[in-house]
Parts: structure tokens; C-alpha cells; sequence
């Protein structure tokens, strides 16, 4: 029985007609008389009805369908009827009434319902993924995941960019997270890394006279996994020649708005904001702010210095900063509210947390003693607080404060509700450092990769202060979330050798690890740049998912694992033996 119709498509205007259908058993109801089955298939769901008056035999065979048995049938549509539509279905009007069925397989029971709405572990979820993806919202998730995927090919195709694949065994190279390796048989003792993206390869392609170049490509990076890390992921990747970061900004900007526009109908306005490493790490905390809700860092260390509270002076005098965050209207938090608070940034690491009530007729604070009137005022003035306000404050060195300060500021953000699904907060963070300072080594390091420019105004700076050298690197962030990064690279081997010299890199090593580049780079190397998008987490967000993994057909859990395949596995001494590895366990 070939099918004629999907369980998506019929209606009203189908009655009286004969359909065949195939698809999965999503529910047997026994009404007595007449047994009702919703099937299902990739595009919904259309109920089935068996009829003893009609056929004896097949209405005993309807009754023996089980949930997620593949049958086939051949009936005829009937409207519903009357009070038995079903609004929520697209074919809630009508019914087939069975005229033949073949099962096509039967199957086990399913260790969790085939709905939304089930509560089920993930853990469970990724063990049966087969199972987990006939859901309908994984099913949306996929076809989203397509749909974006084909629009970027389509935009990036019109912009004349091409796509080339670049290899998945490669080498390894220092600087950037930790490799997957793959030993090698015809070298023994050799190792291939697996790419953490294709870096390397597309600055190469820009030698190659490409221009542009993209690719929806696979990258590897055995890193601590979170909500938007997994150890491979999906990054929407490409290099220009003959550009600045403008030109890359303009045409990610126009890319991202025509993907809202056509999956989502958002308009996004566009230009996305652009603001300064500094700028941000300043008002927010952090490099990928989350500027949906404002709760601005505020530094109040001046203030405080006239104060008699001697935490605050101790930590001043030590050469560390206290900054606040207010909290709109939250001056009525209960002291079981505000020590949540506090556990939460003790959770963190901070040492305290102290609170200012802003209330209708006095300021409280378990510290207020120590501050005189005119010191509580010049607080709230420049914290810019009104009646009914809280305000929250910590002390410690500045990189400490800010990483407290800005958790805190997505906690409260949480608690007031201030990131509703559906709001899209875009911006460019630009102007990152060079290099920072790696405390285990002793020396900087590439805060992107060693191929980033300087900006050309900082190149004195290089060799006496180069903790103050910014990049010609960008960051695109959402919501919060970091979704791309790139850079304008280095295309002169002077000035590339003079990176490697300011970051302590021994002569050999780079020879050794990169002298392929830098080859590349003495045969005419155009000036070019390029940035990556982590498509995975561009999707979630899209989607207002809590995580990657349900974009990701088949990801790996906190300890990279799957737990339907069983990788990672042990191999056979055989294996090993070809590879000329032994294994400790
Ligand atoms: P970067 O390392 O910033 O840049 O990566 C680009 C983007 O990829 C996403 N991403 C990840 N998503 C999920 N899981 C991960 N483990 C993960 N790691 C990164 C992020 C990130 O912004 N070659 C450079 C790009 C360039 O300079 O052109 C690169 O890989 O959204
Ligand atoms: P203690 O003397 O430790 O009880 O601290 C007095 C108050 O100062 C408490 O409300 C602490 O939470 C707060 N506090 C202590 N250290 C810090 C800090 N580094 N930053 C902010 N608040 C602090």
C-alpha cells in the first residue's frame, strides 16, 4: 500500500475520499464499540477509526495495535461527528474510517511517552535518541536546524562566497582549548588532531586566491561541557580577503536579520551596537552581556572610601574596587530573600554581599552604621536609586568583582523576569586585548589565536606594555550567549614572527607547529579576517531552547559520552597493537 496523503494534510475538503495512510501508532482508544488510534508521521497526526459494523476482523486487528507499531492503512475520511473535533489537530475535522491495515512492524514498548509534554530524562532521552527525536518538537527542532542551514548556504552562495571542506585529521596546534587526537597507524608514535575549527586552512585558502570562503563545518574541542558546550559542535565558519571588521559585521548583520525575519517573521534592527571590551567588562561584568535588562555595574569605590566600614577600606587599600548593581523595586525584599542573595554570591566565591533597602522613609543595611547620611546619599545618588530600590554591593580585585557581579546580575535578571523568551538583544563587542597574561606559564598568551592582528595604532606597545595591545577581534553576542568571534589576521610574516616573539613562543616550536603558515604567509598573502558562528547555539536561542543538545541530533552528555552508541568504548588489543599503543587504566 503506497501512501497517498501524509497525516499532516487532510481536512474537510478530503471527505468522502479514499486515502492511504502509513505512520506510527501515537494512542489506542477503546470506546466500547469503535477503537480510536491517532497515527502519527513526520507531519502529524490523524485519527484512525475501526468499525465492527464495517469489518469484525479489523476492528479485532485495530484493537491489537500498540504504540509506535508502523502500520499502513486504506480508508475513507468522515467529518468528526459533531462536539468531537479536535481544534488542536490541523486534521481535527475529519477521521479515516478503515476499510484495510497492514502492520508493518510492531514494536517493544516505548520506556517514555512519544509526546511534548512528558517529563522524561535526559539521560533516557539520549539513550533511546530514535525515540526521543519522533517527538514533534524534536522533529521542529530538525527541520529549523535545515531550513537555517540551507538560508545561510543560499546567502553566503549569493554573496559569492564558496564552500570548501577542510580536513578533519590534522595537525595539532598549540594555543586554544585541548585537542582530540587520533593516533596514526602508518606513523607510529604520530598523532592527527581533530580541528577545533578550520583556522588554519581558511587563512591558507586566502593565500589560495579563494577570497571567499565558507563552510558549515564540524569542530572538536575536549573542553568542560555546559548548557552551550559540547565536544563537537556546528560552526558557521568564513574568511574574507581585502576587508576590515565592517565589512563583517555588515554582512553578518544583514545574514542574521534575514534568518529572523524569514524562520521567526522578527525584525531585527540592525546595525547591532558596538561596545569596547573595557566598556563591557565596566558596565557589565563580563564580555558577552546580557543587555536585555540594564542593572548596570556602578563603582562606588570612591564613595565608600569615606565610609568607616573597614571590609570595603581593606579591600580598597589592597588595591581592590566595590561596585554595586540596583534592583528596581526589590526594596521590599524579605531578609529570607536577601540572604538567598547572599548564599548565592558566597556560592560563587565572594566573601560577602551587602545590601542597602531603599525604603519610603529610611535606608537599611545590616552596615549602615558605618555610613554617615551624606555617604548613604551620595550611594543612591550615584546609584541612581529611587524609593522601594535595593542595592547590592561587593568588594574584592576588579576581575573578581565583575564575574561576581555580573552572575548576580543574571540571577536577579532571572528572579524579576527580566529575559522573557522572545526578546533578541544583539552587539558587537570590539577591541578585545591581544594577549592575557597565563598565570601557570608565566607569559601571555593569545586570547584568540596567535594569527589575530594588532590594531595598528597599539603596535609600539608590543614589547613594553603588552597587556595593552587590542585586537582587531570581535565577538558577536545574543542574549548573553557568545554565538561568533572572529578577527582581521596577521598577513605579514614580519609581523606575525613579532606575535609569536611578544607571546615567548620558541623559535623551533613555531617552525615545527605553524612553519606551514608562515611559508604561506611569505608568498603573497592578501590582508583578510573571517569569524565563525556557533550555529548550535544561534539555534537554541532561536528556538528559546535550554540547550544545545536539542539541536544536536545526537550529542554527548557532561562527561562526553553517548549513551547510545557507548562512546567513547574500549578497542581491541589488536587495535591497539596496529596503532603501537598500550593504554594504563
Ligand atoms: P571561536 O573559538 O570563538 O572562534 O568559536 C566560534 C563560535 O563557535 C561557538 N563555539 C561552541 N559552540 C558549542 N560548543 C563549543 N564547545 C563551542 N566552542 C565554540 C561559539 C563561538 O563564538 N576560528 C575561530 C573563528 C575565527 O577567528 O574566524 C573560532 O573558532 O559560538
Ligand atoms: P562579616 O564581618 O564577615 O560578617 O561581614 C559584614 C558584612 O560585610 C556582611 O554583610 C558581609 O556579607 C559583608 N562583606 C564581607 N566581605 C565583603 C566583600 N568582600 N564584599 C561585599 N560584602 C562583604
Amino acid at each position: 500500500m503506497k501512501r497517498t496523503h501524509t497525516c499532516g494534510e487532510l481536512n474537510k475538503e478530503w471527505i468522502g475520499k479514499e486515502v492511504t495512510l502509513s505512520g506510527w501508532v501515537n494512542g489506542n482508544r477503546d470506546h466500547g464499540e469503535l477503537t480510536f488510534i491517532d497515527l502519527r508521521d513526520k507531519e502529524g497526526i490523524t485519527q484512525l477509526v475501526f468499525n465492527p459494523q464495517v469489518d469484525k476482523e479489523l476492528h479485532w486487528a485495530g484493537k491489537q495495535l500498540r504504540n509506535e507499531y508502523v502500520i499502513s492503512l486504506r480508508g475513507v475520511v468522515s467529518l468528526r461527528p459533531e462536539g468531537t473535533a479536535n481544534p488542536k489537530l490541523s486534521t481535527g475535522d475529519i477521521e479515516i474510517l478503515v476499510k484495510e491495515l497492514e502492520v508493518l512492524n510492531k514494536s517493544l514498548v516505548s520506556p517514555f511517552e512519544i509526546t511534548d509534554d512528558a517529563k522524561i530524562s535526559e539521560d533516557l532521552r539520549l539513550t533511546y535518541r530514535y525515540l526521543d527525536l519522533r517527538r514533534p518538537l524534536m522533529q521542529k527542532n530538525f527541520r529549523f536546524r535545515h531550513r537555517v542551514s540551507q538560508l545561510v548556504r543560499k546567502f553566503l552562495d549569493k554573496q559569492g562566497f564558496i564552500e570548501i571542506e577542510t580536513p578533519v585529521l590534522t595537525k595539532s596546534t598549540p594555543e586554544g582549548a585541548r585537542d582530540y587526537l587520533v593516533p596514526s597507524r602508518l606513523s607510529p608514535g604520530k598523532f592527527y588532531a581533530l580541528p577545533q575549527s578550520p583556522q588554519l586552512f581558511k587563512q591558507i585558502l586566502m593565500v589560495a586566491g579563494v577570497e571567499k570562503y565558507f563552510q558549515i563545518v564540524r569542530c572538536f574541542r575536549d573542553e568542560d561541557l555546559r548548557r552551550d558546550r559540547q565536544p563537537e559542535h556546528t560552526q558557521i565558519d568564513l574568511e574574507m580577503s581585502f576587508i576590515e571588521p565592517e565589512d563583517i559585521f555588515a554582512l553578518i548583520e544583514e545574514m542574521i536579520s534575514g534568518l529572523f525575519e524569514e524562520m521567526l517573521k522578527i525584525k531585527i534592527k540592525i546595525p547591532f551596537p558596538r561596545i569596547s571590551y573595557y566598556e563591557a567588562i565596566d558596565r557589565f561584568g563580563t564580555d558577552r552581556p546580557d543587555m536585555r535588562f540594564e542593572m548596570e555595574l556602578v563603582d562606588v569605590t570612591g564613595i565608600v572610601k569615606k565610609s568607616d566600614f573597614e571590609i570595603f577600606k581593606e579591600v580598597i587599600n589592597k588595591g581592590g574596587l566595590v561596585k554595586g548593581v540596583k534592583a528596581d523595586g526589590c526594596g521590599d525584599f524579605s531578609i529570607r530573600q536577601l540572604d538567598d542573595l547572599r548564599k548565592f554570591a558566597l556560592g560563587l566565591g565572594a566573601k560577602g554581599l551587602v545590601w542597602f533597602k531603599i525604603g519610603q522613609d529610611r535606608v537599611s543595611s545590616p552596615v549602615a552604621k558605618f555610613f554617615k547620611p551624606s555617604v548613604i546619599e551620595e550611594l543612591s545618588g550615584v546609584m541612581a536609586a529611587k524609593k522601594g530600590d535595593l542595592l547590592l554591593f561587593i568588594a574584592d580585585k576588579p576581575p573578581v568583582v565583575h564575574n561576581y557581579l555580573a552572575e548576580l546580575r543574571l540571577h536577579l535578571a532571572g528572579k524579576l523576569n527580566l529575559t522573557a523568551a522572545g526578546k533578541y538583544n544583539f552587539s558587537w563587542i570590539i577591541d578585545f586585548p591581544l594577549l592575557e597574561w597565563n598565570e601557570e606559564e608565566n607569559r601571555f598568551q593569545a586570547r584568540h589565536h596567535p594569527f589575530t592582528a594588532p590594531q595598528d595604532e597599539d603596535l609600539s606597545l608590543l614589547f613594553n606594555e603588552p597587556g595593552r595591545v587590542r585586537a582587531k577581534a570581535y565577538d558577536l553576542v545574543l542574549n548573553g550567549v557568545e554565538i561568533g568571534g572572529g578577527s582581521i589576521r596577521i598577513h605579514k610574516p614580519e609581523l606575525q614572527k613579532k606575535v609569536f616573539k611578544a607571546l615567548k613562543m620558541d623559535q623551533n616550536r613555531i617552525k615545527e607547529k605553524f612553519g606551514f603558515l608562515l611559508d604561506a604567509l611569505e608568498y603573497g598573502a592578501p590582508p583578510h579576517g573571517g569569524i565563525a558562528l556557533g550555529l548550535d547555539r544561534l539555534l537554541m536561542l532561536m528556538l528559546s531552547l535550554p540547550t544545545i543538545r536539542d539541536v544536536i541530533a545526537f550529542p554527548k552528555t557532561q562527561k562526553a559520552a553517548c549513551l547510545m552508541t557507548g562512546a567513547p568504548d574500549q578497542v581491541e588489543a589488536s587495535q591497539l597493537r596496529e596503532l603501537g599503543l598500550t593504554t594504563k587504566r
